[in-house]
This record gives structure tokens, sequence and C-alpha cells, in this order.
């Protein structure tokens, strides 16, 4: 049983990292063999688009043709039995790193098929249990928000997936040091006493969740969804060929 992390954040023992630290902890303790991966160690690039993956010869891949820094982490992620993926929220987003590792791993394992019954399979065949850990200043995510788009698409793809929010996070060690007066200091600090060893608790209890899907998953009691495309958007397709 094996349970990856990989933290999106450049910074390597912030709160991103932590809290990766914390669900892998939690992992570790429900008997799981873990790793920490940094992205900010590797040099890589987003999708080149060079659709290898999608080829009728190279089809069967599910790691990404195009070689860099990425690649062995990419080849243990499909091989992982979960995968965790910690992330700063950047002006809303996840980090451009996450967004262009997220490419690369899920591309190869996506398809552009359609079957007779309107269902876009995808080419991995086990469920894989992921989740986003994000961390960031604001207080709160409205319900519905830009985030829960990797969360989707992480569930088609790997079969099951679930985020954790940890709001009002502590950026800098010494607020004095910064032009940064939208923020107070002391409430800072008080989060990071208060709050982050909370966020920490709930990940690592995420952690040994995972553990548990991931062998649910192997006894067949955890089985992958199937993306069903509306009546609609299938006959639209079928018009289209
Ligand atoms: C470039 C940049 C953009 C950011 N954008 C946002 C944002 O849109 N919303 C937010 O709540 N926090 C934002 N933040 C704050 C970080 O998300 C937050 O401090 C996070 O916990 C940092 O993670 P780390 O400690 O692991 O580096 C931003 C930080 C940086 C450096």
């Amino acid at each position: 049983m094996k349970v990856i992390a990989v933290n999106g954040s450049p910074r390597r023992n912030w709160n991103t990292a932590k809290l990766c630290r914390a669900a892998l902890e939690g992992a570790a303790a429900a008997g799981a063999e873990t790793e920490l991966i940094h992205l900010e160690a590797m040099k890589f690039k987003g999708c080149m688009s060079c659709y290898r993956c999608h080829s009728v010869r190279e089809y069967d891949t599910q790691v990404c043709y195009w070689q860099d820094e990425l690649t062995e982490t990419l080849k243990k992620c499909v091989a992982a039995d979960a995968i965790i993926i910690g992330s700063p929220l950047y002006y809303g987003f996840a980090t451009g790193d996450v967004r262009a590792f997220m490419e690369r791993l899920m591309f190869p394992i996506d398809t552009y098929e359609i079957n007779e019954e309107g269902v876009r399979p995808v080419k991995l065949d086990r469920v894989i249990p992921t989740a986003m850990i994000y961390t960031m200043n604001a207080g709160g995510l409205p319900e519905k928000n830009q985030l829960s788009m990797n969360e989707n698409e992480l569930r088609r793809m790997f079969g099951y997936s679930e985020s954790h929010y940890a709001f009002d996070t502590c950026q800098f060690a010494d607020y004095s040091k910064y032009r940064a007066n939208l923020f107070g200091a002391e409430h800072k600090a008080r989060r990071l006493e208060e709050q982050f060893p909370i966020e920490q608790e709930r990940c690592r209890e995420l952690g040994a969740r995972l553990v548990q899907k991931a062998r649910d998953a192997q006894a067949g009691l955890l089985k992958r969804e199937e993306t069903r495309l509306s009546p609609e958007i299938v006959e639209m397709l079928r018009g289209q060929k």
C-alpha cells in the first residue's frame, strides 16, 4: 500500500507541505508506505499537446510520453494506491506547477472515446483514491467554486476524490518584515497556534481515510462511477460523425 503526496507549493516546509506531511502521517498510521514529492524540486512543463497518449499506436500508455524531471513522479502516481495533491491558492486557482502536473497526470489516462452507452471511458481500470489539500489566505470559498473542477476531474480519472480547504493561513514567519497591512499579525499568529493543528489533524484523518478507500477499492467495495454523457450530447456527437 503506497500513498504519494505531491506538494505544489514552492515552499517545502510551510502550510501546504505541512498538511501534506500530516496526511501522510495518517496514511502511515493506517499501514501505508508513504512518499512526499515537492514539485518545486523539478524542472518540467505542462502538457505539450503531442497527443502521443491519444494516438492509435501508443494509446495504451498511461504515463505522459514527454520525458523530463516529472516523469518519475508521474510513473509513481499511476502505480500508487492513493494520491494526495497539495496546493496553495494562487489568484483563485491551484498553482501553475500543480496545473502543469495535473495536465500531465490526467491526459494520458483520459480518452476522447465514447461507447455505445454514452459512457466516456478512461484508461485506468482500477480506482486510485485521490485528495486535494488547498491552503489560502481567504477565510472561505463559495460552496460552488472553481476548485471543485479539480476534484471532479480527479474523480472521473481515478474513481474517487475529495478536497480539504485550510483557510486564513499564516503566510509569513514575521509579518513586521513585510508591507501587508491587509492582515493582522496577531490574528495570523493565533490562527497558526489554534487552527493549524486542527487542520493537521483533519489531514491525518484524510490520509487514513484514503488508505481505507484504497483497501475498499482493492476489495472491490469501492467502484468507479462512470461518466455518462447526457442523451442530448450523445445525439449531438453522433450527428457530427
Ligand atoms: C502568488 C500568490 C498568489 C496568491 N493568491 C491567493 C489567492 O488568490 N487567494 C488566497 O486566499 N490566497 C492567496 N495567496 C496566499 C497563499 O495561498 C497562502 O498563503 C498559502 O497558504 C501559502 O501556502 P504555503 O505556505 O504552502 O506556501 C497567494 C500567494 C501567492 C504567493
